[in-house]
């Protein structure tokens, strides 16, 4: 099955590998999908032997499956790894790395360098595969995947372009956004173009706007410092929420091609309106979560309290109102709205209707809504008669369906991307154009809030969006859902 590869896996022994990437690695081996010749060689900064090494491989397995797994699918696994130490103060740790992979005949030349480190050390890293010979393609592919963020703003993002394409052509780059793994949100293109009932009303002559959204109920946790360096809108928008906006606006590919999928997601993405610098205030909005309660954590403190700085100004809330400058959705606004220590978790994509009131006026209106996670579901909201005399009482008939049933495979975003890493499709990774698109829509966006040091607007925890949000509604009669329900 599959054709002979090795997995390079540097940061192998950071958070994300122990808690995603070894354990969906295990997971995909488990369930046979990993090509059988198909060989991990992860790294780490730390010399440490290859049974230590194992030893901690199955410390993170008894961790995630709770000691719940074959000990064959485990002999298996465990004879797949292998460990280099690349120690920071060793000139030929590169070298050393090239020789057992090129020369030492103990693994494929197929080779995908997964790229779990910090970003400011993704270009050294791959400055120092080139310099070793270890990304040419002499009849063996080679290919690098790049963690996310792929740059902190437009300006990084093409100096690292720059650096890491002297050595590396775009077929051979993998950058991730692991929203693109899930399954639900590939399902919103089948939704849309394999339903007749949908694609022709999706346009501006039906769809009154959309609303897109991120909540979480968790707060920004030990993770203060690098959140403050951050915020939601570059967190959270920039990527993920902008992929979601792409994949529900784009038009139909040509095919279910990588090439074709990417080249509608960029013109989408391209054909958003910048928002003007001069009306920021209409057209975005952000807010940090003060103290309160939480469903699972109780008593809570606000952002500024637990940064332990009252004047930052970086926001736990981030709203945006985008325009489409195309035929399909002129004039027709888009909501993002992220935030974290709302009063519910949910990602999920809603889709207002425009009113038809000939016969009987009303003021509620037909959703449409598309939810990612927690639950995987389409949702409907369409006004019927009430039963009874009275001709002119309407009122909401809610039609939900679960997209997810019982039996169906599960499998996480981060084994879908790995599996697309090692068969080479790079439609559910990010092209360098979407990339920049992205940053060139938040950027003025991002300038300005750090700009303006006045108090930022406050929410308590647990609580729904801030009234003060709705200043970016384009019509009074707008408002944000508070879930997939209401
Ligand atoms: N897609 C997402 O939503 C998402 C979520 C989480 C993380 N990430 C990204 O994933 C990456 C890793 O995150 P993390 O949380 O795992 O970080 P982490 O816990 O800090 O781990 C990074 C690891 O990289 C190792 N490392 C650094 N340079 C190396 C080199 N030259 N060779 C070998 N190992 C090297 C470090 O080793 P030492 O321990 O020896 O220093 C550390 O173990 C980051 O880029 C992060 O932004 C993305």
């Amino acid at each position: 099955m599959g054709e002979n590869s090795t997995l390079v896996l540097f940061g192998a022994r950071g958070n994300l590998a122990k808690i995603k990437l070894i354990p969906g690695l295990f997971h995909l081996d488990e369930s046979g999908k990993l090509p059988e010749g198909m060989k991990i060689l992860s790294i780490g900064r730390q010399k440490i032997e290859d049974d230590v090494w194992k030893a901690e491989i199955k410390e993170m397995l008894d961790v995630k499956f709770k000691k719940k797994y074959e000990k064959n699918v485990f002999d298996r696994f465990i004879a797949r790894n292998f460990y280099h130490a690349n120690e920071p103060e060793d000139p030929e740790a590169f070298k050393r790395l090239s020789n057992k992979l090129l020369n030492s005949g103990d693994f494929s030349k197929n080779i995908a360098f997964f790229l779990s480190v910090r970003p400011s050390d993704f270009s050294t890293i791959v400055d120092q595969l080139a310099a070793e010979n270890l990304l040419k393609e002499d009849g063996f592919w080679k290919r690098v995947l790049i963690e996310k963020p792929f740059g902190t703003n437009l300006e990084t993002a093409i100096e690292l372009q720059k650096s890491i394409s002297r050595h590396l052509a775009e077929t051979q780059i993998y950058r991730i956004d692991h929203y693109l793994g899930k399954s639900a949100l590939q399902n919103i293109l089948m939704t849309r173009f394999n339903n007749a009932i949908l694609e022709p009303l999706w346009n501006k002559n039906y769809i009154d706007h959309i609303q897109i959204t991120n909540h979480e109920t968790l707060g920004v946790g030990e993770r203060t410092t690098f959140y403050d360096s951050t915020g939601a809108l570059r967190d959270m928008i920039q990527s993920h929420l902008l992929q979601m906006l792409a994949l529900t606006a784009m038009e139909k590919p040509a095919s279910l091609n990588p090439d074709d999928i990417r080249k509608e997601k960029i013109k989408l993405l391209e054909s958003i309106n910048p928002i003007p610098i001069n009306e920021i205030e209409k057209n975005a909005f952000r807010a940090q979560y003060s103290k309160g309660t939480s469903n699972s954590e109780g008593n809570v403190l606000g952002y500024l309290e637990e940064l332990g700085d009252d004047k930052s100004v970086v926001e736990t809330y981030a709203a945006l109102k985008l325009f489409i400058n195309n035929e399909r959705w002129n004039g027709v606004p888009i909501y993002l709205r992220t935030a974290k220590r709302m009063h519910e978790a949910g990602t999920y994509i809603s889709i207002k209707f425009k009113n038809k009131d000939d016969l009987v006026k009303t003021d509620k209106s037909n959703w449409l809504v598309i939810s990612i996670q927690p639950r995987e579901s389409t949702h409907f909201e369409i006004q019927t008669k009430t039963p009874g005399l009275d001709d002119s009482l309407m009122r909401t008939t809610r039609l939900e369906g679960l997209n997810r049933i019982d039996g169906d495979e599960t499998i996480d975003s981060y084994e879908t991307l790995m599996l697309d890493l090692m068969s080479g499709n790079q439609s559910r990774f990010l092209h360098i154009d979407e990339v920049k698109a992205a940053w060139s829509l938040v950027d003025p966006v991002i300038v300005e809030w750090v700009k303006d040091k006045n108090k930022v607007h406050q929410y308590p925890s647990g609580s729904g969006d801030p009234i003060e949000s709705k200043i970016i509604f384009e019509n009074p009669d707008q408002f944000w859902r508070k879930s997939i329900n209401n």
